[in-house]
Parts: structure tokens; C-alpha cells; sequence
């Protein structure tokens, strides 16, 4: 990226006019706001990562491999954050950087510490017009969609169960008054190169959220509008869409909107997930204090903003150092930006009543992704209830089962499910299935039998077919 002050892939000069009102209006607000006081509360987390798990949310930090090695960093890293993506080490170029020839090794040094600290990881990012390796940048029509779809397969199987969230595709739409889809080579491999990269993540890691991941759609503009009408398609024809990311990358030129939370909103209603994904506000001081409160509190008044990543540690790790955009500055000090976000973390907003756990075994983690459960009531006594959240696509599915202890909790636990005539259960993850078809039951593995009362723990599998209707009911031990 050479003009580091441009919105990631849009230099400085090709900013329109009607951004530029913004810009001053933005501005002139900015000179006259005082700090807003988000007071803690009682309970209140002393970290970022404790703090938002204590609203059922994640917090981040994009992490380089080659910086595991500064010990303040580490520290800073493993101290305050739950979550964590590699800022470059999952990308096409970094992972297969010649056909068919993968290299892990820098990922894993992420994935494999974020594990060992008990962090989630999400993935970032499957296929995008950036970042492709030389070989990719040269292919064009059947040979590159097949190799995407390859990259995207292979990736995602080496990563699976690891991932609490993927960036399939990343940064796939034009800025500007458009609308439309970015001109590049993914592109002009056909329209639907979009929905064959989410099919083919979700077939390889049926437990990772997966998500459409953008830059300008901070707010209500012409491209998140089409990034909008693309999720709702995808939603109204089972293209299997969790999430979408907001990269929120904000500076006086691209100030945080004042329909942020408004733009939230509006894709959540659409029954996928919302994340802030590689947030940074370029600033100093109570300005940019005040805006990273506001950015906390957007996603916290949005029930289905499930978590907050920023883009780097310390303002000398950020890609755009000089506009010191972070939360630490460079010298691992917590800024008034820290005090600001921590303080709205600890306060209000909607809690989400099941944290996000990190996946702390190889057992793929849930996916928690879909539209309201077709439930069975929670148990009024003793024993403990399921119900069933489905994410389905033509020809296939995934379930999604929670389970709920009883007034005495469990030592174990049993759900049946009986499938629709033509379903079969292919893949199954934290529990064991007994039989693939008709009436199925699934056990608890060892890690997650014990329920203290009222208790909940999740698990899923994939399957062919449709299991529209199936009703899952719950006995304890
Ligand atoms: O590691 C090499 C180094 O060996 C070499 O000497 C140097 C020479 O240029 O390059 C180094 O690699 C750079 C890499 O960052 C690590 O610092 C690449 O050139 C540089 O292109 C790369 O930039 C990354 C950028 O994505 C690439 O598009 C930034 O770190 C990364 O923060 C940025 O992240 C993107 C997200 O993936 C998508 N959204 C926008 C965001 C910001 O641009």
C-alpha cells in the first residue's frame, strides 16, 4: 500500500467531492466534542478481552509473526486480547505461494500461540483480489476459479476446527457511486465466484462463521448497500453467509459515520453476525478517544456485533504508523484511546448471554451462526432441553445444537434428533453421532457431559439433504 492515508485500496486523489463535505463537517464536530464518559461498572473487566467476554463479545488484535519474538508486544498481546488474526500470514500469497505448494509456517506460529493463550483465531482472508501469489495474479477464467476454489478447500481443511471466523472473501466490491462488484481477475471469472468461495469454506470447515469482509461500508453508502442487497441474496438462496466484517478503518478523511451503528444494525437484521475486523481511528488524544468509545458502544448496542478487532497493537505496528491509529503507543503505554475503549466495553450495551469460547482443543468450535432456533422449550426441571439453530443451502446443511442443563445440571447428556426422510448427518463435531439417518443420536464427548444448572454448551454437524423441521430433544445422565 504506498499511499498509507488512503482508505486501503483507494489512493487519496480519487476521493469525491460528497466525501469531502463529510470530511469538514466531520471535522468541525470533532474540534468541539469533549470526552465521553463511558463509566465503568462495578463488575467491570480490567482488560479488553476480559471486559468485552464479560458482554459476550470478542477483542482482538491483528497479530505479524515476526513480531512473537518482542517480548512487550507479547506481553501487551497475551494480556489484553481474546481474539487475534494474522495481518498477513493467511493470505494467498503467504500460504501457497507457488500452485498447490502450501507454507503454514508463519500461520501456525499465530494459530499455535493464540492457542496456547486461550485466544480465538479468525481467519483472514481466503480469496481476494490483493495479496495473490504471482502465479494466481497470471491466471485468468476456469484455471484461477478452480484454483481459488482449490485455495479456499485446502486452507480452510489444514485450518479447521481453528477458526472461529473466516474472511472468504475479502474486499470484493468498488468504491465510489456504483455499487458494483471491483474489477479483477476473481472477478471476471464470473459473477458467482462470490457464493462458490462461501460453499467451498463451508464444506471445508463447517465450523468456522464465515464471513464477507469490506472497507467503506462503515456506514449507509452506495457500496455497503451493495454489499447489502449480496448478503440478502445470499441469505434468501442458503448461500451460507454468517457474518459480515467492517473493517473500520478511519481517519479525518473517513471519519467514523454517524450511521455506524445504524449500518450494524441493518446487516444484523439480515440474521447474520456483524465484527469490527481491523479497526483503527488515526488521532491522538481525546478525539480519538471519544471516537474509539463510540465505535464500543455501536457494537455493543448491537446485540449481534459479536466481537472487535483492531488493526495491530502498538501504533508502530499499525500499517499506518505515522497517523499513531492504535491503542498503545510505541512504546506499549495505554493511551487515553485504551482508557476510552476499556471504559466503554465496561458499560452498558446488550450482553450476548453466551460468551464466545476459544477453542482450546482440535475439536472444530460450533458454528453459532444462524436465524432464531426453532426451539424446545428450556426444561422447568431437572433433565435438559435442545434446540437447533440450521444454516442450510441447497443440498446440504449445517445443525447447530444447543444444549441446556436442568435444575440439578448434568453429568452427561443425549440429544436425538430425528432427521427428514433423504438427510444424512456427513460430519459431526463435540459430540459422537450414533447412526447417519432417521433417528440419530449424539453423545457428549468428554469435555463438555458436565452442566452446572441452567448451563449451556454447543454442538453441530454437517449434512446433506434438508433437515428443515427436525426437532432435537435432550435426556441427561
Ligand atoms: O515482509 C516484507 C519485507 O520482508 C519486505 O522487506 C518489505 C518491502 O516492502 O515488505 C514486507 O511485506 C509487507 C507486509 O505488509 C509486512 O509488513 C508488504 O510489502 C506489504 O504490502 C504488507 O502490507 C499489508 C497490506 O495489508 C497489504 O495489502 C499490511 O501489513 C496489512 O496491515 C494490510 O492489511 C490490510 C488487510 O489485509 C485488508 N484490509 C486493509 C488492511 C490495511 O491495508
Amino acid at each position: 500500500m504506498s499511499d498509507k492515508s488512503a482508505r486501503p485500496g483507494q489512493p487519496a486523489r480519487a476521493r469525491s467531492w460528497p466525501r469531502l463535505a463529510l470530511v469538514l463537517t466531520a471535522a468541525g464536530s470533532l474540534v468541539v466534542g469533549t470526552m465521553i464518559a463511558f463509566t465503568p461498572n462495578a463488575s467491570a473487566g480490567t482488560t479488553l478481552g476480559a471486559s468485552a467476554a464479560e458482554k459476550g463479545r470478542y477483542f482482538g488484535t491483528a497479530v505479524a509473526a515476526n513480531k512473537l519474538s518482542d517480548s512487550t508486544y507479547v506481553g501487551i498481546l497475551n494480556r489484553e486480547f481474546n481474539s487475534v488474526t494474522a495481518e498477513n500470514e493467511m493470505k494467498w500469497d503467504a500460504t501457497e505461494p507457488s500452485q498447490n505448494q502450501f507454507n503454514y509456517a508463519n500461520a501456525d506460529r499465530i494459530v499455535n500461540s493464540a492457542r496456547a493463550n486461550g485466544q480465538q483465531v479468525r481467519g483472514h482472508a481466503l480469496a481476494w483480489h490483493s495479496q495473490q501469489p504471482g502465479w494466481a495474479q497470471n491466471m485468468s477464467g476456469t484455471a484461477l476459479r478452480n484454483a481459488m476454489l482449490n485455495h479456499v478447500t485446502q486452507v480452510a481443511t489444514y485450518y479447521r476446527g481453528k477458526i472461529s471466523a473466516w474472511d472468504v472473501v475479502n474486499e470484493a466490491f468498488a468504491d465510489g457511486g456504483g455499487g458494483g462488484r471491483r474489477d479483477s481477475n476473481l472477478q471476471r471469472t464470473g459473477n458467482d465466484w462470490i457464493e462458490a468461495a462461501f460453499r467451498a469454506a463451508r464444506a471445508a470447515d463447517p465450523g468456522a462463521k464465515l464471513c464477507y469482509n469490506d472497507y467503506n461500508t462503515d456506514g449507509q453508502n452506495a457500496k455497503s448497500n451493495a454489499v447489502y442487497a449480496m448478503v440478502q441474496d445470499f441469505r434468501s438462496r442458503g448461500v451460507p453467509i454468517d457474518c459480515v466484517g467492517f473493517q473500520s478503518h478511519f481517519n479525518a478523511q473517513s471519519p467514523v459515520p454517524n450511521d455506524y451503528q445504524a449500518n450494524l444494525q441493518r446487516f444484523a437484521n439480515l440474521g447474520v453476525d456483524v465484527q469490527i475486523t481491523e479497526l483503527d481511528i488515526e488521532g491522538s488524544g481525546t478525539t480519538q478517544a471519544n471516537n474509539f468509545g463510540r465505535v464500543v458502544q455501536a457494537c455493543l448496542a448491537v446485540t449481534r456485533c459479536t466481537g472487535i478487532t483492531v488493526w495491530g497493537i502498538r501504533d508502530t505496528d499499525s500499517w499506518r504508523a505515522s497517523g499513531t491509529p492504535l491503542l498503545f503507543d510505541g512504546s506499549g503505554n495505554k493511551k487515553a484511546a485504551y482508557t476510552s475503549t476499556l471504559n466503554a466495553l465496561n458499560s452498558g450495551g446488550n450482553p450476548i448471554t453466551t460468551p464466545p469460547t476459544p477453542p482450546t482443543t482440535t475439536t472444530p468450535p460450533p458454528p453459532t451462526t444462524t436465524p432464531p432456533p426453532t426451539t424446545t422449550p428450556p426444561p422447568g426441571g431437572a433433565g435438559c432441553s435442545a434446540s437447533v439453530s440450521l444454516n442450510s443451502w441447497t443440498g446440504g446443511f449445517v445443525a447447530t445444537i444447543r444444549v441446556t442443563a436442568g435444575s440439578s445440571g448434568t453429568n452427561g447428556w443425549t440429544v436425538t434428533a430425528t432427521l427428514p426422510a433423504g438427510a444424512t448427518v456427513t460430519n459431526t463435531w463435540s459430540a459422537t453421532a450414533s447412526g447417519n439417518s432417521g433417528s440419530v443420536q449424539f453423545r457428549n464427548v468428554s469435555y463438555n457431559g458436565r452442566l452446572t444448572a441452567g448451563q449451556t454448551t454447543e454442538f453441530g454437524f454437517q449434512g446433506t439433504g434438508s433437515a428443515t423441521g427436525m426437532t432435537p430433544s435432550c435426556t441427561a445422565s
